[in-house]
């Protein structure tokens, strides 16, 4: 347990320059941390929602300056002075909160001020970050999660020039976070020669980080993926293998997936799936489908069993019942873990403790608009997530979390994570 002191919220810029919310919490005996929380733009219908100023003349209504005055109002009112634990602190700002989606308070004023306590709590300990969370979770950390990193981007993070979101690599040979980042490095550089080379394109990246040029079509960018592998220097399937996020929700309109120039249906969606998988060593599909097409979902992973895990993350959105509900109809076998789509550290944990119980992997993972903390990295060891998906391997917002990384594993010796066999 700790006494709070005080806790005071700001608001801050993003990695694409819109505001998000920060908070400082400050232990009687001192201990002090501050945080900054992310933004997503591919978001869920049912995330915990953040709270925007709405006034269109400053940052087009995207202003948090009511959410950080709810961290330092109500939020400050009704911590200061008790002693908690992480899981009581929480529920007071659940329940001051109030609504199922936590629109009231903001999401994003909530996070801040859990992850800011967490983070206090693990100074006042004399713990790192990580285990704090891990102690929190009754977990003892035994491993690190392997990295999956953009390579290519598009959808609504490269202003939709392709339909799918996100291509990356993972290393699945690296023994050590540090190869496993020298190996991406690898490709990203060969990415860049070839993206020069085929579409007179220079290095300029989107939100998450990613090469977004003008791709004739979704096989050419999963093929140029490929080609980057083997310009590296790696073997496709053995050294490095392909995830994708297809962000389905936003490219589905009318019932249709819009993916090219067709318009499919969803028995079309799902053989245009496998088909990748089947022609590209693609080894985990995110979000082929719509959020809610439970049986969608899972014909296809009954389809891609043994080849593909399947990642819910716009399906689940780090939220317990919906997590129960998807194994229940066998829709995925992996969870996209984001903490803000949960909006407290323990709504995340309980997000996480259900995955588990279905026996699914876990990926954590950062937004596409993130800030310069690191926490997320302390988060995936001391959760002991399988993977960690924070974009590519370009931008400080990223680096700051592969960095943070590679300083884990430099104390700890803990070996990398086996890429889950399905
Ligand atoms: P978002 O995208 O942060 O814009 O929601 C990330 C993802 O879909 O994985
Ligand atoms: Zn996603």
């Amino acid at each position: 347990m700790s006494r709070v002191e005080s806790i005071a919220g700001e608001e801050v810029l993003d990695s694409r320059g819109r505001p998000t919310v920060a908070a400082t919490c400050r232990l009687e005996g001192g201990a002090t941390a501050r945080v900054s929380v992310p933004s997503g733009a591919s978001t869920s219908p049912v995330e915990a929602v953040e709270l925007r100023d709405g006034d269109p003349r400053r940052y087009r209504g995207l202003g948090c300056r009511t959410a950080a005055a709810n961290v330092s109002g109500p939020i400050n009112q009704a911590v200061a002075g008790r002693e908690l634990d992480q899981e009581s602190f929480d529920q007071v700002l659940i329940d001051l909160d109030g609504t199922a989606q936590k629109g009231r308070l903001g999401a994003n004023a909530l996070l801040a001020a859990s992850m800011a306590f967490a983070i206090a709590r693990s100074h006042e300990s004399l713990l790192q970050p990580f285990e704090q969370f891990a102690r929190d979770a009754g977990l003892a950390p035994h491993r690190l999660p392997r990295p999956t990193v953009n390579l290519f981007s598009g959808g609504l993070h490269a202003g939709k020039q392709i339909a799918i979101q996100d291509v990356l690599v993972v290393s699945l040979s690296a023994r050590t976070i540090d190869d496993a980042l020298a190996m991406t490095s690898d490709v990203y550089a060969a990415a860049i020669e070839l993206t020069r080379k085929r579409y007179g394109s220079r290095a300029l990246v989107a939100d998450e980080g990613g090469l977004a040029p003008e791709f004739a079509s979704t096989d050419a960018m999963l093929a140029d993926a490929v080609q980057s592998l083997i310009d590296a220097g790696l073997r496709p399937g053995v050294d490095a293998a392909l995830c994708v996020d297809v962000a389905s929700t936003h490219v589905y309109e009318s019932e249709l997936y819009r993916i090219d120039s067709a318009a499919l249906e969803r028995a079309q969606m799902i053989d245009r799936v496998v088909g990748w998988i089947k022609d590209f060593p693609i080894v985990s599909v995110e979000d082929a489908l719509v959020f809610d097409d439970w049986e969608g979902w899972s014909e296809l992973r009954r389809r891609v069993a043994g080849r593909s895990i399947v990642l819910a993350d716009d399906m689940t959105a780090t939220n317990r019942s919906r997590i129960d509900q998807a194994a229940e109809a066998g829709a995925a076998d992996a969870l996209l873990l984001k903490v803000n789509q949960a909006g407290t550290l323990s709504d995340g944990r309980r997000a996480l403790e259900a995955a588990r119980s279905h026996g699914w992997t876990v990926t954590v993972s950062a937004r596409s608009g993130e800030t310069e903390d690191a926490w997320l990295s302390d988060l995936a060891v001391g959760w002991e997530a399988e993977q960690l998906k924070v974009g590519s391997i370009t931008r400080s917002e990223r680096l700051a979390k592969w960095n943070r990384l590679l300083s884990i594993e430099r104390q700890t010796d803990l070996p990398i994570a086996a890429w889950p066999s399905r």
